[in-house]
């Protein structure tokens, strides 16, 4: 098993001519991301998730669908250790991230850099937008002005963000719209260069025109990184998962590629349900 606390992103600077170098040679390969076996979640002793098994590979779009306390945002919780910060939260159960069994690891911080989270309301750090922005890259060592300054640039026009903010980088990000704001977030989660990047129904505060064009950044971002996506709109998953998960009621009920799913292969009845909009 790898060494969780020195290993370091595993296709950057690959030189191992054997190994996978392109997005469709490592989903070809279905190398894991993420590993997770029998996951539980339990909050002050009640059980809020049991039983989650399920892979999820590189540079892949993973979709988790499912109505509300279904227990989706639990679940991305325990991937970035969320339990450890949380007094009643108590998680049982394995999850590898490349490989890396992550309740081993002593460093927990060294496992959130490499994992960037969306929440569904942005949270704002009481910084400039530039500065929102520069904080994680600052905090890797970075400090050449130039250097920061095409960072910013570049996570803020992923976030289809730049056009609006370029001539006042030096005003609080609190002053954005919520709209604005949530981009703004999701500029701060790229700023750290993730090689997971969690979304947890990012679109609640954003309009539909701008939603469709995080939509396209995230299509692309998927040849550098892996994404798992929460959404509570069902045709933003057929739009953007490769493959889809289904939660309901604490469980994962099942797995599959999402153009499967859609088009009524499920293995569960409940799963067509929801999709066709039937309950939740
Ligand atoms: N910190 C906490 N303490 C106690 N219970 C919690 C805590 N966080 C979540 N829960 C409970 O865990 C259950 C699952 O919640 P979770 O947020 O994971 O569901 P969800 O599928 O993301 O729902 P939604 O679609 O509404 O966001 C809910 O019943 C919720 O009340
Ligand atoms: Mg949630």
């Amino acid at each position: 098993m790898v060494n969780p606390d020195t290993a370091t992103k595993p296709n950057a600077g690959n030189s191992n001519p054997a190994a996978p170098d392109s997005m469709e040679d490592r989903r070809g390969m279905n190398t894991r991301k993420l590993e997770v076996r029998d996951l539980s979640v339990h909050y002050s002793g009640n059980t809020v998730l049991s039983e989650v098994t399920l892979d999820v590979w590189e540079n892949e779009i993973f979709g988790i669908i499912g109505p509300a306390n279904a227990g989706k945002t639990s679940f991305l919780k325990c991937i970035n250790r969320m339990n450890t910060f949380t007094d009643n939260m108590e998680v049982g159960g394995q999850i590898l991230f490349s490989g890396m069994d992550i309740h081993q690891l002593k460093n927990v911080y060294a496992l959130r850099s490499r994992i960037g989270v969306v929440f569904p309301l942005p949270v704002g750090l009481p910084l400039t937008i530039y500065e929102n922005v520069a904080l994680a890259p600052r905090l890797k060592g970075i400090s050449d002005k130039t250097e920061l300054n095409i960072i910013v640039e570049r996570c803020l026009t992923r976030a289809a963000l730049w056009d609006e903010v370029k001539d006042r980088l030096n005003s609080l990000g609190s002053l954005l719209s919520g709209g604005q704001q949530q981009r703004l977030t999701i500029a701060r989660a790229l700023s750290q260069d993730p090689d997971l990047l969690m979304l947890d129904e990012f679109s609640i505060a954003v309009d539909p025109v701008t939603t469709m064009r995080i939509e396209e950044v995230l299509k692309e971002l998927r040849s550098e990184m892996t994404i798992i996506l929460v959404t509570n709109l069902v045709q933003q998953a057929r739009r953007l998962a490769d493959r889809t998960a289904f939660f309901l009621d604490g469980k994962c009920v099942e797995v599959g590629e999402t153009e499967a799913l859609f088009e009524g292969n499920v293995e569960d009845p409940r799963t067509r349900d929801y999709i066709e909009g039937k309950f939740g």
